[in-house]
């Protein structure tokens, strides 16, 4: 007799009528005089595996009837299509071994706060929630790698150790650097720069640090930002590069994982409306938008906060793209729009579902005198740029690019309500472990 094939639950469906070794969890069990119906989990899905007391080995049955849940167990059995059963599959035990039975498991199918499923984040990672939420993300991670690739962009990585400030110097983490000052860097933008003035176009990604004293549902201290850079392209350029690429996260996502969007109760014909073009505004005409809404306390002139732009984005039933904000509310790199020096050639992009920012780019400043006056504007030191301004001495280009939060990308895609479960071990300001 052959020893049968170990697989995995996402492919049942091409072992059908055969005998198969399944490696994995006990999530869920019920019984019933001779029968266990056991619910097996393995990373890959989640099956219904039946034991019949007079098929299967004595201690393997007894066994079984004393695991908890989370018990490691390895089963064999015939695999059955049921259209009943959850996944469409059922596994007839033949054979297996209980590897370690444990009682107490701490995160039982009933409620729990968040404080107490964050400090188990390590244990919540196994339910069928935070599993379709973390495949969700890698589906979002392995698209922006192949949409990047496709176009020709190079992969640049960043430092994350820095000697100077990107978004503002509110919200830096100070390192000690031997016997220098050094920050975990808010964005790789300065490096995607002068990558861009090697390659033409590159993106980097990777872990973003902001030392973001706010408790809302969008922020975190650590999170992974996505930042394309493009040398000769506008911000017009860049904005439908955006465009382009949040369709194709759309698409992918529900191409390759349905069953965890079922798993979130996601609705789908939201996520299937987010086609192109989408609603492209000017800051005064999102300004003007505001203004007529009853709720809104709006000044013109600030930058929008959560309220204003989930009104904004409620407002449609896709992404909006909102383009051309007063210079005062953006980064000192930002050119300045010729037709209107109050305004930055600059964008964001608000997810739909009143999610707030996703995307925040613009089109550099590539002249060297202007970008050297808003460093000092800025009451930035020159010194720690020098290195920034070369980009602007040395064969200066116009170039543009912009940064997507991974975490919230993740969590509108996923329609959840919080970046926190976007994440796999959330950083935030009350939250360092585990
Ligand atoms: O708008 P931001 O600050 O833009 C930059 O950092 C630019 N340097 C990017 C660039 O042009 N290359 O951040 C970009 C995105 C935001 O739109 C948001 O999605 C995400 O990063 N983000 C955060 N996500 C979670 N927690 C936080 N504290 C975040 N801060 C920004
Ligand atoms: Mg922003």
């Amino acid at each position: 007799m052959t020893t049968p094939p170990v697989t995995t639950i996402e492919k049942l469906s091409q072992h059908v009528g055969e005998t198969v070794t399944l490696q994995g969890w006990l999530y869920d069990k019920s019984s019933k005089g001779k029968l266990h119906f056991a619910k097996l989990r393995d990373g890959t899905g989640i099956v219904q595996c039946v034991l019949f007391k007079n098929d299967v080995p004595e201690k393997l049955f007894e066994d079984v009837g004393h695991a908890g849940q989370e018990s490691s167990i390895v089963l064999t059995g015939l695999v059955k299509a049921e259209p009943r059963a959850p996944g469409g599959y059922e596994i007839d035990v033949q054979s297996g071994r209980v590897l370690q039975a444990v009682q107490g498991y701490p995160i039982t199918p009933k409620e729990h706060g968040p404080d107490f499923l964050l400090n188990n984040r390590h244990l919540w990672l196994r339910s069928r929630r935070q599993w379709a939420l973390m495949r969700v993300r890698d589906a979002v991670i392995t698209a922006i790698r192949r949409f990047y690739d496709e176009r020709g962009f190079v992969c640049i990585d960043s430092p994350i150790f820095t000697p100077s400030a990107c978004e503002g110097t509110s919200t830096l983490f100070e390192v000690d650097y031997f016997e220098q000052k050094a920050y975990l860097t808010q964005s790789g933008q300065l490096y995607g720069e002068a990558a861009a003035m090697a390659m033409g176009k590159i993106y980097t990604f990777g872990p973003t640090f902001r030392a973001e004293k706010s408790k809302t549902r969008r922020h975190l201290t650590e999170f992974w930002m996505l930042e394309p850079e493009v040398a000769f392209a506008s911000l017009e350029d860049i904005m439908q590069l955006a465009e382009d690429m949040l369709v194709f996260l759309a698409q992918e996502v529900l191409r390759r994982r349905r069953p965890e969007l079922e798993a979130l109760e996601r609705d789908l014909s939201k996520l299937e409306r987010i086609v192109a073009p989408f609603p492209r505004l000017s800051y005064d005409e999102a300004a003007a938008l505001l203004a007529k809404h009853p709720e809104s306390t709006f000044k013109y002139g600030d930058d929008f906060g959560a309220p204003d732009e989930t009104i904004i984005s409620n407002s449609f039933d896709r992404p909006v793209l909102v383009h051309r904000y007063p210079h005062e509310v953006k980064s000192f790199y930002m050119k300045r729009d010729p037709a209107d020096p109050r305004k930055a050639l600059c964008v964001d992009v608000l997810g739909s579902e009143g999610v707030g920012e996703i995307i925040g780019g613009s089109q550099r400043e590539d002249d060297y005198e202007t970008l050297k006056a808003r460093i000092l504007e800025s009451k930035l030191p020159l010194e720690p740029y020098e290195w920034y301004l070369d980009l602007r001495r040395y064969g200066s280009v116009p170039h543009s690019g912009f940064g997507l939060g991974l975490e919230r990308t993740v969590a509108w895609l996923a329609g959840i309500e919080h970046v926190r479960e976007a994440s796999p071990f959330p950083r935030m300001m009350y939250r360092l472990s585990p």
